[in-house]
């Protein structure tokens, strides 16, 4: 076991490469099930999640070899279960249902129960999967799901990220045409669609929140671009300005897939300036965090991925700042742990109320999840003294050299064994 040890007050000042965005990567992964060919994605990130989900395709059939550009070559789909233990380490494995049902008319899948930031049902996917002609049975922990899939309309009641990715995927080998109504509109839905019509998919509507898909026999080989991580920047921006620095995030079409957060961002007093690479970003003139109203929504949203990281850059705003959280219904874990840094802050039902101090003091830091990790190392970063953050491994799952990034833009940051924490 692993902490992140940081000495904070130190202002950041450099570039961040942006790393291939996370839950782009998972999806487009899964995707290299649809087809016997090739599918070749650039940029991955070389995260936990990555390498869990490696395993399970692996398992699954697929010959991948881990790096930041791999092929996914899936001849033969050899098993088509995916076991509790890989589905309960990582919540996506459950993408694999979509395509392993589409290609092979089977998947055995694990449910995978709840998790630290809700419970988090696959309700909405099973629905869209008997929509299409799936059969569905439950039984000890699995879902099996069964059939020929042929066309239909999936009408989801609430928006679902993996869950329109989900029916995305297996809609494109089925009999007939699929519409998606009320589909998830996140860029990374965006980019998976975009690499399946690389694979020969037809698919209408992308970047709507109504796709229609004409289902294909096959797919063919295709390469592919992971899109930058819009979550990864964001918390870069948060590190500028709770630092008082200035950090150019580099990659391509940040502005637009950062949409929703960045305009909270520039809310709270962030200044955004494209250059050749990227963006650059840092506090306006005064020099301050203003207080802002957030309400963490599906994009174009403010995203509910960000909403700890905005949440650690309130504790320095001037003023007070409300954030109500409608996605997930326990995800403010890193609140208990923010106020022992000092915070201000009082949650009622969803909604957080934090009032702005003028100083952070360093603590031992326990994290709950991914980006819940990620608020307590940028409040460490801003904080007195020292600060250490234990439960690593969350952080492992989503950002790429995070010690590194950070070390180069001058953060006094680094990673020591951890006694059984
Ligand atoms: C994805 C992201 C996650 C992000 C979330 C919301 C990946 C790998 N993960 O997760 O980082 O926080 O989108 O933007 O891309 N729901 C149901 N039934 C279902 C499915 C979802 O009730 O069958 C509910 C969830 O409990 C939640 C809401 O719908 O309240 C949104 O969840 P969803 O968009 O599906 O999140 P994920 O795809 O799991």
């Amino acid at each position: 076991m692993e902490k992140i040890v940081i000495e904070g007050g130190y202002r950041l000042q450099g570039e961040i490469p942006i790393s291939g965005a996370k839950n782009a990567a998972l999806p487009l992964m899964c995707a290299g099930l649809l087809t016997r060919d090739g599918l070749t994605l650039h940029n991955l990130p070389l995260l936990a999640d990555i390498k869990t989900l490696t395993q399970l395709l692996t398992e699954l059939g697929c010959k991948i070899v881990n790096g930041h550009t791999v092929t996914i070559l899936t001849p033969n789909i050899t098993s088509t279960t995916a076991p509790y233990d890989m589905v309960r380490k990582m919540r996506a494995s459950i993408l694999v249902l979509g395509p392993l049902l589409a290609r092979e008319g089977e998947a055995i899948v694990s449910l995978p129960g709840g998790c630290a930031i809700g419970n988090r049902p696959i309700d909405l996917h099973l629905k869209a999967f008997e929509d299409i002609g799936a059969t569905i049975e439950l039984k000890d922990g699995y879902v099996r799901a069964s059939g020929k899939l042929k066309g239909g309309t999936v009408h989801f009641p609430t928006v679902s990220v993996g869950a329109t990715e989900n029916i995305l995927m297996a809609a494109c080998l089925a009999d007939g045409t699929t519409i998606i109504e009320n589909a998830a509109q996140e860029p990374e839905i965006s980019d998976l669609a975009h690499c399946l019509v690389a694979m020969g998919a037809k698919i209408s509507g992308i970047g709507t929140s109504r796709l229609e898909v004409e289902g294909v026999p096959e797919l063919h080989a295709a390469e592919y671009t992971v899109m930058p991580d819009r979550i990864e920047a964001g918390s870069y921006a948060a590190a500028a300005a709770m630092t008082g620095g200035e950090l150019e995030l580099l990659g391509h079409n940040l502005k637009e897939v950062m949409t929703g957060s960045l305009d909270m961002l520039k809310q709270a007093g962030l200044v955004f300036t494209e250059t050749d690479r990227g963006l650059l970003c840092r506090l306006g003139p005064e020099g301050r965090i203003i207080g802002i109203n957030a309400v963490t929504q599906p994009y174009p949203g403010f995203p509910t991925d960000m909403q700890a990281q905005l949440m650690a850059m309130m504790t320095l705003c001037d003023g007070a700042s409300v954030i109500t959280e409608t996605i997930f219904e326990n995800r403010f874990m890193h609140v208990p742990e923010l106020c022992r840094m000092g915070a201000d802050i009082t949650v009622n039902g969803s909604t957080a109320t934090i009032r702005g101090t003028n100083k952070l003091l360093g603590a031992p830091v326990m994290a709950t999840d991914l980006r819940a990790s990620m608020s307590l190392v940028l409040a460490g970063l801003a904080a007195q003294d020292i600060t250490e953050v234990m439960r690593i491994y969350h952080l492992d799952r989503g950002y790429e050299r995070l010690v590194q990034k950070l070390k180069v833009c001058g953060a006094k940051i680094s990673r020591a064994p951890a006694d059984g924490v």
